[in-house]
């Protein structure tokens, strides 16, 4: 469908869902208050839900339907992207949220809620479709996954309605062992299509726009390989620490919290080939060629590609923070990275040859999640011949977050008498060309999940993959028994030894002092 702007959408405009029961185990939880009911209704004002649709929230804890919406309420009028909140909104909401108390692993508790189910159906006029929401630790997810299937509420009619799926929230296992066997798990009661195992930075509007600007136009993909390209840079820092999260991330680490998922996504999209189409199957298929692709880091290779950090004190935007091991809930010895960087190969065709170096960390001198692909530099034969120094190669950065958007760095000569080159920006800014903001990742993946589209969400396969890279990177951060931890202070860009990393290969990182203003 054209439109005047001559801006193109591929489908007929808004989708809309069937009607549906969103059940969202660990109610009363982090991930409820700030990101999903804020998203439901952001989806309610956009007009993106069903007429027919009701949420049912189910934790341990005592609590009445009305409690529940009052606490709801409060989480939105905090977490949600449009404020303030409008009574009139909430309250059609609100009607629709209903809390009902049980344990994880008791078949009691289940049957009980099954009937819950069956009267919220009833009242609502809802056929009994059923979102089941995985919102809680991962120790009750075993329970949870074997009560729905007791009770016969994974079931998936016999033509495929009603439907009940399964959204699960990472971590997706702690290696590749355990992943297996809780998919062996949810595999008892569900099949893999009605598993939606979600990684937010998927339903990221600048992330999927990675595959509209590589395919949807013809100046870039020619060059997006090795013939040109000559490494690629991922960073995801950030400039928050623990924020009351210490228990968690103490046992995860950086390598599990953001690299074995939303790292490998972003490189998955990065460095894919086309695939047939958008359907979950097709785009899912050509990521996990990726990342089956990615060659597996031995221990000397890890000695020299892989550094691993933990923050000390320090200041982050002028405020004085504390070290990692200081922070609420973390062990006093604790040797858990918070900075991970290093350096991969993707061993087919396309990226033969060209180093991926991925960073992450909290505490950071900065928040930026970007792409950058940096191309190969022009022969000297015309400029700089005389110079030590090459001249700057174009790089083109695909900005995820702030500050949204995609820029180009290129040689332009400065206005005079002499050739006197200097690199400048293009810049196309999501802000200034479009005046909005865009939706939060979890209105798009909890609609698309309503919608039974898996595009955005990531197969057990993918997953994988992407721990049998991760492992031996896990085991990489030993040596004798030890952790081979740099420290650095909060609110810099890492230890020095992640400088290093690319200093050794002629390189550097580009936030780091090469990024064009
Ligand atoms: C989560 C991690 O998955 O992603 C957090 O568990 C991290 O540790 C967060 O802070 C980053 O997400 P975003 O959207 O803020 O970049």
């Amino acid at each position: 469908m054209a439109q005047p702007c001559g801006c193109v959408s591929p489908g007929d405009g808004p989708r809309a869902a069937e009607p549906f029961i969103l059940v969202i185990f660990g109610a009363s939880g982090d991930l409820t208050h700030r990101k999903l009911v804020p998203a439901l209704y952001g989806l309610l004002h956009d007009g993106l839900l069903p007429e027919r649709f009701a949420v049912v929230g189910y934790a341990r804890r005592e609590k009445s339907d009305d409690a529940f919406r009052n606490e709801l309420r409060a989480a939105t009028e905090a977490h949600s992207r449009l404020r303030p909140v409008r009574d009139d909104l909430w309250a059609r909401l609100a009607g629709r949220i209903f809390y009902q108390q049980g344990d994880y692993a008791d078949r009691a508790s289940f049957l009980r809620l099954a009937e819950r189910l069956q009267s919220v159906g009833r009242e609502g006029r809802i056929p009994g479709n059923h979102l089941f929401y995985l919102a809680t630790p991962p120790e009750v997810v075993a329970g949870i996954v074997e009560s729905l299937r007791e009770t016969g509420l994974s079931r998936r009619g016999e033509t495929g309605r009603p439907w009940a799926r399964l959204i699960a929230e990472k971590p997706f296992g702690r290696d590749r062992d355990s992943a297996r066997a809780l998919d062996a798990l949810i595999h008892r009661g569900f099949i893999e299509d009605q598993v939606f195992r979600i990684d937010h930075y998927l339903g990221k509007e600048t992330v999927q726009n990675i595959l509209v600007f590589r395919f949807a136009n013809s100046l870039f993909e020619p060059l997006w390989n090795q013939k040109y390209v000559d490494h690629v840079q991922i960073t995801v820092a950030e400039t928050l620490g623990m924020e009351g999260r210490g228990p968690f991330f103490d046992q995860a680490g950086a390598l599990r919290d953001v690299v074995q998922n939303h790292m490998m996504q972003l490189l998955a999209l990065v460095a894919m080939e086309p695939a047939m189409g958008l359907d979950a199957a097709s785009v899912r298929n050509e990521k996990v060629k990726v990342l089956r692709s990615l060659r597996p880091m031995d221990r000397a290779c890890a000695e020299r590609s892989l550094v691993i950090g933990q923050y000390g004190r320090g200041a982050v935007g002028g405020k004085v923070v504390p070290a990692y091991r200081e922070e609420q809930g973390v062990a006093p010895g604790s040797t858990t990275e918070t900075f991970v960087a290093f350096k991969a190969w993707i061993d087919n065709w396309r990226w033969a040859d060209v180093p991926f170096y991925l960073r992450t960390g909290k505490r950071l001198a900065e928040r930026v999640t970007e792409v950058a692909i940096h191309f190969k530099g022009v022969p000297r034969v015309l400029f700089n011949r005389e110079s030590a120094q090459p001249l700057p190669p174009n790089v083109l950065t695909l900005r995820i977050q702030p500050d949204e958007g995609v820029s180009l760095r290129f040689q332009v000569k400065t206005p005079g008498q002499v050739a006197t080159l200097c690199p400048h920006q293009m810049d196309f800014s999501y802000r200034k060309s479009f005046g909005t903001e865009p939706p939060e990742a979890y209105e798009r993946l909890l609609l698309d999940a309503a919608l039974g589209d898996a595009a955005l969400f990531i197969r057990n396969d993918e997953v994988d993959a992407a721990w049998r890279f991760v492992g031996p990177l896990l085991a990489g951060c030993h040596e004798g028994g030890e952790r081979r931890l740099h420290a650095y202070a909060a609110g810099t860009w890492g230890p020095e030894a992640a400088e290093e990393l690319l200093e050794r290969d002629g390189r550097a990182w580009q936030t780091t002092g090469t990024r064009a203003e």
